[in-house]
């Protein structure tokens, strides 16, 4: 089955989850990748890599430098991705886990992370951005993409607003027509850490 076909079966059968017909585009994947570290040996987290859209474009990225964990919900999918890219550590878990899935592997610190995630993935009182920036290190760049047609729906509007208030720089790319349907990449830089549990800071004077 060829991978449209298998987002257009997921999606009839869960489109909260896959939200999507059909796998990103080789374009949306470079603009994705594009604030990638091109130095050193940066640790990558990829959120719901489906069938690798992004996975690909990451492994050319880094080109054998550091480490990527792909964190995937569906197990068939988490499979395939293991076949297609035998150096990327792939997750069968939900996001949710993250914290979990990183002390695992002894990982304190990551440098990119680049989401696939649908919005459910973001609902309120997940605190999806919290877990991403707290795992971040300060120069660390976070990129997720939306559907320019649904993006001023209220539950994109709430994802952004909370991107927003989780880091200090986020900027919107141009559409990204070559993809179906076309796209926007958000990039965030800046994460904003919260307090250590128990510290309360000093109101500003
Ligand atoms: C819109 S698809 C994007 C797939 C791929 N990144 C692409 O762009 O072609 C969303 C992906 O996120 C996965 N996903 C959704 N919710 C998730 C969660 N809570 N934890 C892990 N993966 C999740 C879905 O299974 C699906 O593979």
């Amino acid at each position: 089955m060829s991978d449209t076909g298998r987002f257009l079966r997921e999606f009839a059968r869960d489109p909260l989850h896959t939200a999507a017909i059909a796998p990103s585009s080789p374009a949306l994947a470079a603009a994705m990748t594009a604030s990638l570290p091109d130095t050193g040996d940066p640790v990558v987290v990829e959120l719901g890599p489906g069938t690798g859209a992004f996975t690909g474009a990451v492994q050319e990225r880094l080109g054998g430098r550091g480490r990527h964990v792909a964190i995937e919900r569906h197990r068939e999918w988490a499979g395939l991705l293991r076949r297609r890219f035998p150096r990327v550590d792939v997750v069968y878990a939900d996001v949710a886990t993250l914290p979990t899935v990183l002390a695992d592997r002894g990982i304190t610190s990551v440098d990119a992370v680049v989401s696939g995630l649908p919005w459910a993935a973001y609902a309120p009182g997940r605190g999806l951005h919290a877990m991403i920036t707290d795992a971040m290190t300060p120069t660390g760049v976070f990129t997720q993409f939306a559907y320019s047609w649904t993006r001023w729906a209220p539950p994109a509007q709430r994802q952004l607003a909370d991107l927003r208030a989780h880091f200090g720089d986020v900027v919107t790319s141009p559409t990204v027509w070559r993809n179906l349907p076309p796209a926007v990449v958000h990039r965030a830089r800046q994460p904003l850490t919260r307090p250590p549990r128990g510290v309360i800071h000093p109101p500003p004077r």
